[in-house]
């Protein structure tokens, strides 16, 4: 293929792994295209993999049109009909996991079998779950006041804006399109730029499922450009981002000139607390869990705290285990961690290591990128006992990057593990329920995990505590947020029959 070729004349279709890829917007159920293209690669070995439009204000106010003019239809449908098209679409998802794996994998690096295995179906029970929610689920019992009865409903709002990252592109946009589109509202979907192909294959299968014209929406393109001009709209009626907290803050300031309102979940530097009573083999696997997805997970355990009398065995114990983790290309079965989402990322990790190298850093493992496979890929690092108010502590690196520190007692763990502006997530390994108990009501996460990582249930309340974000998404805290909700007040007085 020529590159230079593409560039001057766009193709609408890209062939990826076999798989016809739609390069343009999905606006009102139509393929639309743009003056300008931005180019997509994968990070597997930067393979080009094509030219796609880049959406700006003309495109936006294409579909925030296109979302309104099809929200009373929508709305009118109900938790049952929409439900049904809900439904078929997350049995489109099943029947095309393999096509939904191999595309993600491509695009953003991440774990072929583990996109086939957890995470593809996992999109699938996403929408699913929220569906059968919106139906079965999602009621509040009458009540009484001096007689008059309080009867509460979420009804549908307008149009939510979606803006997605790249770390679990069709992962992530899920747990916010199946609530809003299961809650009555259209959808605009902006996903990361770096990351656009599996969400333009969904929005085939959303036609496919009978999800009628403009309710399901993808406008591609750059954040400041696209993303900006969606949030600023004033045709729309809620936002939710999942990014940095940056970007969170140039939204929020957007949103506050229509009081539209916001859900953000943003990043972390969790705490992976080990206290000295733990079963030091588990604490060790899940320490070495946080290196999943080449550490660009928001929930990931970066800062690991262990007691100091057990510090030593389990720095021996974690080295020895993470020294075999299999770096590789992330359609191989036997990889367990793939390369960075990109060169600005790869750099800006590297960065962040070789700033902590040169303030002196005591950096036990990797450090540096895995030269064996060049490219995007940075060798699983370990720093041990970096200076707590250094930046390798306290930001967010979002790479493959675990600082380990130590502590004396109880209520240090508890301090060091609440000492950042974050809040999203805690892992604590304990032997001793009342003890963990203890500890982890004083641990300030919107998630925390005792001898545990990654469970993570539908039904249950996930988001950020102080920085991490603001709301929460699952069971009702999700359609809290899509829908308006409604209290009538029926009098007991004034009625002729
Ligand atoms: P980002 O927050 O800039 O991007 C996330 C999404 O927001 C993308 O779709 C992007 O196009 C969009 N966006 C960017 N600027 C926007 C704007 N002004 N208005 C509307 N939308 C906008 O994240 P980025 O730059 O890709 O990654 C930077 C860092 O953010 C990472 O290194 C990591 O620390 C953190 N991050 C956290 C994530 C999480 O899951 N909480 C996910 C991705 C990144
Ligand atoms: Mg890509």
């Amino acid at each position: 293929m020529n590159r230079l070729n593409l560039r001057t004349k766009t193709l609408n279709t890209i062939t990826v792994v076999g798989t016809q890829v739609d390069t343009r917007h999905y606006i009102g159920g139509q393929r639309i295209s743009s003056a300008e293209t931005f180019t997509n690669t994968s990070p597997i070995d930067g393979t080009f993999l094509g030219e796609i439009a880049r959406g700006t204000q003309t495109e936006v106010d294409l579909a925030v049109d296109a979302a309104r003019k099809a929200f009373p239809a929508w709305a009118a449908l109900g938790p049952k009909g929409r439900g049904e098209r809900l439904l078929r679409l997350a049995e489109l998802v099943e029947e095309n996991i393999e096509t939904l794996a191999q595309l993600e994998t491509m695009d953003n690096g991440s774990l072929l079998r583990s996109h086939r295995r957890g995470v593809m179906p996992r999109v699938a029970l996403n929408i699913r779950f929220f569906a059968e929610w919106a139906i079965n689920e999602l009621h509040h019992p009458d009540f009484e006041t001096r007689g008059h009865t309080n009867k509460i409903a979420w009804d549908p709002s307008g149009v939510a804006v979606l803006i997605t990252p790249w770390n679990a592109p069709l992962m992530l946009a899920t747990w916010k399109i199946g609530p809003a589109l299961a809650s009555g509202d259209t959808v605009i979907l902006k996903p990361a730029e770096w990351t656009p192909l599996s969400a333009s294959f969904f929005a085939d299968l959303t036609k496919q499922s009978g999800i009628p014209d403009g309710v399901f929406n993808v406008v591609q393109g750059f954040g400041k450009e696209a993303g900006a001009a969606l949030v600023a709209h004033p045709g729309i009626s809620r936002i939710s981002f999942t990014g940095s907290v940056p970007t969170a803050k140039v939204i929020a300031r957007s949103a506050a000139d229509n009081l539209t309102p916001v859900s953000f979940e943003l990043g972390g530097k969790s705490p992976c607390v080990v206290l000295e009573d733990a079963d030091l083999d588990l604490a060790v696997e899940l320490a070495v869990e946080q290196y999943d997805n080449a550490g660009q997970v928001c929930l990931s355990g970066t800062r690991i705290l262990v007691h100091e009398n057990i510090a030593d065995a389990f720095a021996e114990m974690f080295k020895e285990k993470a020294l075999h983790i299999i770096q590789g290309d992330p359609r191989d079965e036997a990889t367990q961690i793939g390369p960075q989402i990109h060169q600005v990322h790869f750099d800006r990790v590297k960065g962040f290591v070789d700033r902590a190298k040169d303030s002196g850093a005591n950096i036990v493992m990797g450090g540096e990128p895995n030269s064996d496979l060049g490219g995007l890929y940075f060798r699983p690092t370990l720093v041990l006992n970096p200076d707590p108010t250094s930046e390798i502590v306290t930001s967010e690196v979002f790479g493959p990057v675990l600082c380990l520190q130590t502590f004396k007692t109880d209520e240090e763990a508890i301090a060091m593990a609440n000492s950042t502006e974050f809040g999203l997530a805690a892992i604590l390994v304990s032997g001793n329920k009342e003890r963990a108990e203890r500890v982890s009501k004083e641990l300030v996460a919107g998630t925390i995990w005792v001898n545990c990582f990654f469970v993570r249930d539908l039904r249950a309340p996930f988001g950020g505590s102080k920085k991490s974000g603001i709301g929460r998404e699952g069971g009702n805290w999700s359609f809290d947020f899509y829908a308006d909700v409604k209290n009538t007040v029926f009098s007991p007085n004034g009625w002729k029959e």
